[in-house]
């Protein structure tokens, strides 16, 4: 603390105050601690943070404090309790992932993890949202869990698909989705209304051979990938890595998929309203 003046006013001693605090707490302390941000999964999380040595260091702590009782130790997905849930845990040695802004059959950028663990897997019983992690633990367990496949080693990280702004929803958009996802087929797993009832539904399995459920158009909240238009124009446009959804980047122009995404939100929306006014 440093001496006072004899003739203290009020106004002196204050700042005397703010000057002794921040010393006291940097002599504490021999470097000030970094402020602890926690991004939500809506929004960018920012330029992810070197990979060295500590920060691969608290990714493992993180990864067995809080994924690895599903995960497996090895990633892998054969975690204890992970085998307990109706969802496979995802395996991380296969370096497959179903919410991508990048191309089909590429590794994800580190921000589209970043969301994946903010947001979780939610329907059924799944993966939890971690909204108790800092932004800088979730790099960190990201770095970590790029440990487990070699893809991560050979191959780029290509640059995120296309994704044009959003053009209005008009009534005319909705009904040209509903002509367009008749005509490409999405009913045969989705099902006509969007119930998950398609006829090829209960045959769909995951690439290692356990059994998947389409998604329910009529239960928006459920979406794994998210369910603003631009989240649901990602996931048709980049399909889901190691399940039977594809990608339609080729099969349809990019008017027709901002049509389907518009006619996917009406059928949620009207599953709320009827859910309301019964
Ligand atoms: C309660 C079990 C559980 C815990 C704990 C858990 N996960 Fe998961 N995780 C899952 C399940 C189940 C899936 C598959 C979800 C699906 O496909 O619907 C999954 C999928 C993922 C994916 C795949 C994303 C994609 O695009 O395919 C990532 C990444 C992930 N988890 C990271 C983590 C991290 C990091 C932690 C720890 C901070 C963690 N998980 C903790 C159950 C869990
Ligand atoms: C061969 C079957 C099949 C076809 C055809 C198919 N899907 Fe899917 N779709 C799936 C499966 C299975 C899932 C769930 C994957 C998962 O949960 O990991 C899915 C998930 C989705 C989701 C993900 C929602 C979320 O959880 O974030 C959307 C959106 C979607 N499909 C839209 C479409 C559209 C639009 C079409 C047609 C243009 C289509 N799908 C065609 C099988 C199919």
């Amino acid at each position: 603390m440093p001496h006072l003046p004899r003739q203290v006013t009020r106004a002196t001693a204050l700042a005397f105050a703010a000057l002794a605090v921040p010393a006291f707490a940097f002599a504490a302390q021999a470097a000030p601690a970094p402020a602890r941000s926690f991004t939500p999964w809506d929004k960018a999380p920012g330029m992810p943070p070197p990979v060295t040595p500590e920060l691969l260091e608290i990714g493992g702590r993180v990864f067995r404090g809080a994924c690895l009782g599903c995960h497996g130790e090895k990633g892998n997905g054969e975690g204890r309790e992970g085998k307990l849930l109706q969802i496979p845990p995802r395996d991380f040695t296969q370096g497959a992932f179903i919410s991508r802004s990048t191309p089909s059959g590429s590794l994800p950028l580190d921000t589209d993890l970043f969301r994946s663990i903010r947001h979780g897997f939610k329907p059924a019983i799944g993966m939890p949202a971690f909204n108790f992690l800092s932004d800088r633990e979730v790099w960190a367990v990201i770095a970590h869990l790029k440990t487990f496949s070699e893809r991560w080693k050979t191959e780029q990280v290509p640059p995120p698909v296309e994704a044009p702004p959003a053009p209005p929803r008009t009534a005319a958009a909705v009904k040209a989705g509903a002509e367009v996802y008749k005509a490409t087929g999405c009913a045969f797993c989705h099902g006509e209304k969007g119930l998950a009832d398609g006829s090829s539904a209960p045959s769909l399995t995951y690439d290692s051979g356990k059994p998947v459920v389409p998604a329910n158009f009529t239960k928006l909240a459920d979406f794994k990938c998210g369910n603003r238009p631009e989240d649901i124009f990602r996931t048709i446009t980049a399909g889901m890595d190691g399940t039977p959804m594809p990608t339609f980047a080729e099969a349809l122009t990019i008017e027709q998929r901002w049509q389907i995404v518009y006619f996917i939100q009406s059928l949620g929306e009207g599953a709320a309203q009827v859910a309301i006014n019964r």
